[in-house]
């Protein structure tokens, strides 16, 4: 692990294949259960509750400790980054940051803003949302982390959401169930910003706290992540339809290969069964459309 204090960035070894890499841009997400130690959490949490004191490691360039000391107290708590046990053990936890380092490529940029999620339960589910300003493309400029620092089971309400949602706009009734992020204290959730989700019903009685904050790319995308010898761009499964397309795109958006990308619709490429008997026609193909992420046309196509 290389933290470069200055830029506020970190490399490391990428941990993700990719058959994982791939898999995330199906599915959008990723969960860690439990993988923050517990004297971390405990201390997260007195540190949000205002029972221990703020031990900043630097003041930031413009701010003062009085400036620390309010946005400690609001409901953007970013100063915690500003801990360096915060620092060692959560932002830079060493099963996060090879993730991060796979999907956002060398020198991760850390957060710079914390949302603090506090809810008193029990309490209703909020309604299936996708968040403020999300943007529905092929690229990976950033990642959303979520990190319980308490024991949160499905009883206290975790984040709820739908695989797959960060593709397209999506709607869910109410009632209607996704992926729970339940875990032991110090689970990690890792998102794409646009997917859709909500926190869920609580039914048991406590405080919730939750941390919320965005990693940042720094450098171009490229296939740095681990490779797999057996992985061939043109059988690999990237979904069904109205899926496939987008996930494919992204997929190459990340090897630095977007360029590179056109599709013709149908049964081709980067659609496929596990049916047929040879590999899905379409691959390679140098003119050809887009996927519309924009929804500007009927059939989702664009030509590029
Ligand atoms: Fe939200």
């Amino acid at each position: 692990m290389k933290y470069d204090a200055a830029q506020r960035t970190f490399d490391c070894e990428p941990s993700l294949t990719d058959t994982q890499v791939l898999e995330f841009c199906r599915q959008g997400y990723l969960f860690l259960p439990g993988v923050v130690p517990d004297h971390i959490n405990q201390r997260t949490c007195a540190y949000l509750e205002g029972k221990i004191p703020a031990t900043p490691s630097y003041t930031p360039p413009g701010m003062t400790r009085e400036d620390l000391e309010r946005i400690r107290t609001s409901h953007e708590p970013s100063s915690i980054f500003l801990e360096d046990w915060f620092l060692e053990h959560v932002l830079l936890n060493p099963q996060l940051a090879g993730i991060m380092r796979a999907l956002l490529g060398k020198n991760v940029g850390l957060p710079v803003l914390a949302s603090h999620h506090r809810v008193e339960c029990p309490a209703q589910p909020q309604g299936w949302h996708h968040d403020a300003d999300h943007l529905f493309g092929p690229e990976l400029h950033f990642i959303e982390v979520f990190y319980f620092p308490q024991d949160t089971p499905v009883e206290l309400g975790p984040t709820e959401l739908v695989p797959g949602t960060h593709l397209g706009p999506s709607r869910r009734e109410p009632q209607d169930q996704g992926v729970l992020a339940a875990g032991p204290a110090g689970t990690l959730g890792i998102h794409h910003q646009s997917i859709l989700h909500r926190r869920g019903l609580s039914t048991a009685t406590g405080l919730r706290h939750m941390l919320k904050y965005n990693y940042w790319r720094t450098v171009p995308p490229q296939r740095d992540w681990i490779t797999e010898a057996h992985f061939d761009p043109h059988t690999a499964y990237y979904g069904g339809h109205n899926a496939a397309r987008y996930a494919a795109h992204m997929f190459y958006w990340l090897c630095g290969k977007a360029d590179q990308y056109r599709i013709i619709g149908g049964q081709a490429w980067p659609w496929s069964s596990p049916n047929q008997i040879g590999r899905s026609y379409g691959f390679g193909h140098q003119e050809g459309y887009l996927p519309d992420w924009r929804k500007n046309n009927q059939d989702g196509y664009a030509y590029p």
